[in-house]
C-alpha cells in the first residue's frame, strides 16, 4: 500500500463516480518497465478455533490458483503476510490494521466470519486497500458498506438460503424450526430463508439462537423433539457443523428433515458419516459438479494437499484467480488503482462452481445448487436458482 491513504481514497472516489471511464485508456508505466518490488498480499483468516479448517482451505486454494499461473502477480514476486483472526470480531480492527498500517500490504484477502468481516471492511474501506472477501457472507459488505475497493469471491448470506425457502415449500414443509449461532451469518441466512418461505405461506414455529461458537446443543435438540416441526432449517459451519449434525442424529431426530445452507455439510461430510445422510442444502458449489474445471481443480487440490477440496477451497481459489487476472491487466502496477479495480469488475472467473462475473456491488452472480447427501456424497439435484444476484440492499453503487 502507498503511504498516502487520503490520495488513494480520492482515486477510489474518482473511480466510483466516473464509472472507471479512464480504464480503457490506461497505459502501464513504471511497473511495465521493470519494478521488482514484491507484491504484498495480506491474509486475514482464522487459523485457530471452530473455523480453522476453513481458513486453511481458503489459503490452500488461493495459493494454488496463483502457483498454477507461475506464482507471480503481474510479473512480480509475492510476499504473503498472514494473521490469525481467531474468528473474533473484537480483534478485527486491530488485526486489519496490522496488515494495512503495519505491513502496508497491497491487498487484503479475508475473512471467514461475518462479524470479523464487518470490522475488517471498516478499516480497509477507510484506507482504500483493495480487499477480497473469500468467505464471510455479511450482507452489509456488499450492501450498505459496499465500496469500489471491496470485492467478494464467495457469496452474500442472503444468496445461500433465499432459494431454500421455495425448496422447503415444494417439499411440503409448512412448519419449520430454525436454529443458528447468534451472529450475522446465521441470522441473515435464516432471514433470507424466512423471507422466501413465509411469502409462500410457510410458518416459522420457533427460532433457536445459540452463542457463537457454543457446541452444547442438547437442550435445544430436546426442545426440537417436543415441537415436532415438519423440518429444521439451520446454519452451522466448520467444527460446529460437524458436531451439530452428529448430535442431531444421536438425539434420534433423523425423522425430522434437516435443511440449510451447504455449510452444514461442506468440508465436514466425511466426519459426519451416516448422520449426514439425507440432509438437503442449497449452496453455490457441490463437490460432484460434473464440469472439466471442477474435476481438474479437485484432482490438483487432492494431489497437493492430500485431502478433498470443499467450497472454502473453491472461494480461495477464485480469490487467487481474481488477483492473477487483475494484476495481469495492469502489468503489476498496484499504483494504478482505478485500472486495477476496473479489471476486477470486468473479470470472468472460471470457477470450479461454474463461471461467474461480479455484480455492481462486487458480489458473485452465480447459480445456487440444490444438494442432498446420498451414500456419503454431496449429490447435485439441480439448480435451485440460476444466476442469482444479491439485491445489495443499501449499496449506493447499485
Ligand atoms: C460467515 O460468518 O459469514 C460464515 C462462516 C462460515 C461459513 C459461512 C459463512
Amino acid at each position: 500500500m502507498d503511504s498516502k491513504p487520503v490520495s488513494r481514497r480520492t482515486i477510489l472516489q474518482g473511480a466510483a463516480v466516473a464509472g472507471l471511464a479512464g480504464a480503457s485508456g490506461f497505459v502501464p508505466t513504471k511497473f511495465a518497465i521493470g519494478n521488482t518490488a514484491k507484491v504484498k498480499v495480506g491474509i486475514m483468516l482464522p487459523y485457530s478455533g471452530t473455523y480453522a479448517g476453513l481458513g486453511e482451505a481458503i489459503t490452500n486454494g488461493m495459493k494454488m490458483a496463483i502457483a498454477e499461473k507461475g506464482g507471480k502477480l503481474g510479473g512480480r514476486d509475492i510476499e504473503y503476510v498472514a494473521v490469525d483472526d481467531e474468528s473474533d470480531p473484537a480483534k478485527a480492527p486491530e488485526n486489519a490494521n496490522k496488515l494495512v498500517t503495519g505491513e502496508k500490504v497491497d491487498f487484503v484477502v479475508g475473512t471467514v466470519h461475518s462479524g470479523v468481516a464487518m470490522g475488517m471492511v471498516k478499516v480497509t474501506k477507510q484506507s482504500g486497500t483493495i480487499t477480497i472477501i473469500p468467505n464471510a457472507g455479511a450482507n452489509a459488505a456488499t450492501g450498505p458498506m459496499c465500496s469500489p475497493n471491496i470485492f467478494r469471491t464467495s457469496f452474500s448470506n442472503w444468496q445461500t438460503t433465499f432459494p431454500l425457502g421455495k425448496v422447503a415449500i415444494e417439499k411440503g414443509y409448512k412448519n419449520v424450526v430454525t436454529m443458528t449461532w447468534k451472529y450475522a451469518a446465521g441470522e441473515e441466512m435464516i432471514g433470507a430463508f424466512e423471507e422466501h418461505f413465509t411469502s409462500r405461506g410457510g410458518r416459522i414455529a420457533r427460532q433457536i439462537l445459540v452463542p457463537f461458537p457454543n457446541v452444547e446443543f442438547q437442550a435445544n435438540l430436546t426442545e426440537i423433539a417436543a415441537l415436532k416441526p415438519d423440518a429444521v432449517m439451520c446454519f452451522f459451519a466448520g467444527a460446529g457443523a460437524l458436531k451439530f449434525v452428529k448430535d442431531y442424529a444421536a438425539a434420534g431426530l433423523k425423522g425430522i428433515p434437516l435443511i440449510g445452507p451447504g455449510f452444514l455439510t461442506d468440508g465436514v461430510l466425511k466426519g459426519q458419516g451416516e448422520a449426514a445422510e439425507g440432509i438437503l442444502t442449497t449452496l453455490h458449489y457441490a463437490d460432484n459438479l460434473d464440469t472439466p474445471v471442477n474435476k481438474t481443480f479437485r484432482a490438483a487440490y487432492e494431489k497437493q494437499f492430500g485431502k478433498g477440496a470443499d467450497v472454502y477451497a473453491v472461494q480461495g481459489y477464485d480469490a487467487g484467480q481474481l488477483l492473477v487476472q487483475s494484476m495481469a491487466a495492469v502489468k503489476g502496477d498496484t499504483s494504478a488503482q482505478p485500472a486495477l479495480i476496473a479489471a476486477m469488475e470486468k473479470a470472468e472467473i472460471k470457477s470450479p462452481r461454474g463461471n461467474f462475473t461480479f455484480s455492481k456491488a462486487h458480489n458473485p452472480i452465480q447459480d445456487i445448487y440444490l444438494r442432498e447427501v446420498k451414500n456419503g456424497q454431496e449429490m447435485v439435484l439441480g439448480v435451485a436458482q440460476k444466476g442469482l444476484i444479491d439485491p445489495a440492499r443499501g449499496c449506493m453503487a447499485v
